[in-house]
């Protein structure tokens, strides 16, 4: 199904972008499961922290809305846990994708995909059991898609959003222009990055914290900004970084407010 409400000036700028970046997925690429079904547990790693608390949270036949749900691999482990996922995203490439991605791994009845802007969902109120975003909320209207996200919600119900997150001092280093020759953050195809997405900042967090009053946010990020100097992004192995800065901000609780990430757990009371 494809949206008809008009788009704004951003949102035709990253559906352009992520029309034509869904072009370079290898659709016969394998997904990778093992944040949902490994025995380990990687609580110093955000995103497998992600796939923990919505696995702490499933109930048999609950529905998962993917919020952005891009080409739709983070969905697939959603369902491989055992939700039925509902997702949208506002590139119809995306869409398409992620259709193609549930059935080449048999999971078809199990997933549905539409094209929406977050902004205006096409869900009836109170209708998911859990709502879980991956890096969505820097690219959208914030105040818009949580109102909308906290309406689809049902009462009782949990979403979780994962975002990077400024640390001004931190911030401040990164965009001298010394690092920023060895670490460019132009738009570029080649390292994922779109002209309209920023990094969420304490204003965001009151704005989500307003609509949803119930807000735990989990920090990660730290040292680990160094893994993309040292390691490959998509190296599966853990990063003895990572697994420092939960050693480090375990113990010592003001360094969490260096975190560069955030995991926003948010309750519709
Ligand atoms: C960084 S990707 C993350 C996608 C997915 N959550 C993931 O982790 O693979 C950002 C996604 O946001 C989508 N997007 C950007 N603006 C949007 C909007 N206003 N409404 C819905 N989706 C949007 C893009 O098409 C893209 O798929």
């Amino acid at each position: 199904m494809t949206s008809v409400v008009e788009l704004t000036d951003r949102q035709k700028r990253e559906k352009e972008y992520y029309d034509q970046y869904a072009g370079s997925f290898d659709l016969n690429r394998e997904v990778d499961f093992s944040p949902v079904v490994a025995k380990e547990k990687r609580p110093w790693n955000s995103y497998w922290s992600v796939y923990h608390l919505a696995a702490e949270s499933f109930k048999p036949n609950a529905l998962l809305l993917d919020f952005g749900s891009g080409p739709g691999d983070n969905a697939l482990r959603f369902a491989k846990i055992g939700y039925k996922v509902e997702g949208f995203d506002i590139s119809e490439s995306n869409v398409a994708v992620s259709h193609m991605v549930f059935e080449k791994n048999g999971f078809s009845g199990q997933g549905n995909f539409q094209v929406s802007p977050a902004e205006t969902l096409p869900y009836p109120d109170n209708h998911f059991d859990f709502i879980a975003g991956i890096d969505i909320l820097h690219h959208i209207d914030i105040a818009k898609s949580i109102a909308e996200c906290r309406r689809v919600l049902k009462p009782g119900g949990i979403a979780i959003f994962r975002e990077p997150l400024e640390v001004p001092l931190l911030d401040l280093i990164r965009n001298t222009w010394v690092v920023k020759l060895f670490a460019p953050k132009k738009k570029s195809f080649e390292l994922h990055i779109t002209e309209d997405e920023r990094k969420l900042n304490q204003t965001d967090i009151a704005v989500v914290g307003k609509i949803f009053p119930n807000q735990v946010l989990k920090r990660y990020f730290l040292l680990a900004r160094f893994d993309k100097f040292i390691r490959e992004g998509s190296d599966p192995q853990p990063s003895l970084l990572e697994k420092i800065d939960y050693f480090l901000m375990t113990k010592i609780p003001a360094l969490r407010y260096l975190g560069g990430v955030v995991i926003f757990v948010l309750k519709k009371d």
